[in-house]
């Protein structure tokens, strides 16, 4: 077996900015569980950045303490990975503060993300919704990983991270260790229920499902579930012409491990009013486990805390040591 130290190091943040669904479960995350056997993990609660936009405290508190129970469900087993919350490990913004010196301004104003957000939240156009990128270098370069996974919105932000370890270590010598990212296995991209050409998000409430949605409200959901209006109702795997059908039996393959094929025969000959409760089902069935645990878990206060403590600890000896070392290259008095 392969020792611990001898594992590459990945890293990734997620922001605790809304409550997990059904596309994130059968997206990437189903397959964490799996990562963390193959690499040194470290996965933490980006808080820092979430307050880019504005939140209300109560639910920020609240959604990080979820989110990090719900990963814990979903089988990030904290002996096995590094799970903590950003805001504990104060060397993220440190190193962030010295990153930005060397980061141009230009470089920022390029930003896909940034465009977009300033002009969804045009009233809040504020500094750290630009330099939200120098923060997210930071995150990942403190800890030297090798591999970053990241998602379509993201690239753009590791391309960033590597010009500006490379920027750093052009100046001083090889100090930041370059990531590279990370095209994790995507798995399934699951579509709104109700908007089956968009992906399921918590912009459309209806069509989403969350992973803490009561049993009759996936139910529900599913019910309501847009399919086609094509006059051959029958469950065929056609997402050109049955998108909302299509996404429906992906979410029952990836549900129940079955392939297109199969489901396509199980739904042979019956109509969408049986396969659509078929579908809600298994959801409701997958969820279960994951649900209740998350519950569970909420309620052990002492446990999460003492997830997210040993999580900081850790994390900020490895962040701590960048840190200096960075201090040090830049000219800062030792203290
Ligand atoms: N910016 C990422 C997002 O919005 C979250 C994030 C913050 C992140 N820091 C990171 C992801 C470091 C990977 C590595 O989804």
């Amino acid at each position: 077996m392969e020792g611990q130290e001898t594992k590459k190091v990945m890293l990734s943040g997620i922001q605790p900015s809304g409550k997990l669904h059904l596309g994130n479960y059968l997206g990437p995350l189903q397959h964490w569980p799996r990562m963390i056997e193959d690499f040194d993990c470290y996965f933490f609660l980006a808080d820092l950045h979430t307050i880019t936009v504005r939140q209300e405290p109560a639910d920020l508190r609240r959604q990080t303490l979820e989110l990090l129970a719900s990963y814990i469900a979903c089988g990030l087993d904290p002996e096995k990975c590094t799970l903590f919350i950003q805001s504990h490990v104060h060397q993220h913004a440190e190193l962030a503060w010295v990153l930005n010196c060397y980061t141009m301004f230009g470089e920022l104003s390029r930003m896909t993300q940034f465009k977009d957000k300033a002009a969804k939240h045009a009233e809040n156009v504020n500094a750290g919704l630009f330099t939200y990128p120098v923060l997210m270098a930071s995150d990942i370069l403190l800890y030297q990983p090798d591999y970053v996974p990241v998602g379509d919105d993201q690239k753009q932000h590791v391309e960033l991270c590597r010009d500006v370890a490379n920027r750093f270590n052009g100046v001083y010598g090889d100090v930041l260790r370059v990531p590279e990212p990370y095209i994790a296995k995507v798995g399934a991209r699951i579509r709104s229920l109700n908007m089956p050409d968009t992906k399921m998000s918590k912009s459309i409430p209806e069509g989403c499902v969350y992973l803490l949605d009561r049993p009759e409200d996936i139910a529900r959901k599913f019910k309501r579930a847009v399919t086609d209006s094509d006059t051959e109702r029958c469950v065929r795997y056609d997402p050109e012409r049955k998108p909302g059908v299509a996404n429906l039996i992906q979410i029952y393959a990836a549900a129940t491990g079955k392939t297109y094929e199969e489901v396509e025969q199980e739904f042979d000959g019956k109509g969408y009013g049986a396969f659509k409760p078929a579908v809600g089902e298994a959801v409701i069935e997958t969820l279960r486990p994951i649900r209740e645990e998350t519950e569970r878990l909420l309620k052990d206060k002492a446990y999460l805390e003492s997830v997210y403590r040993a999580g900081a600890e850790k994390a900020s000896y490895i962040a701590e040591k960048t840190l200096r070392k960075v201090y040090k290259k830049v000219g800062f008095v030792q203290r």
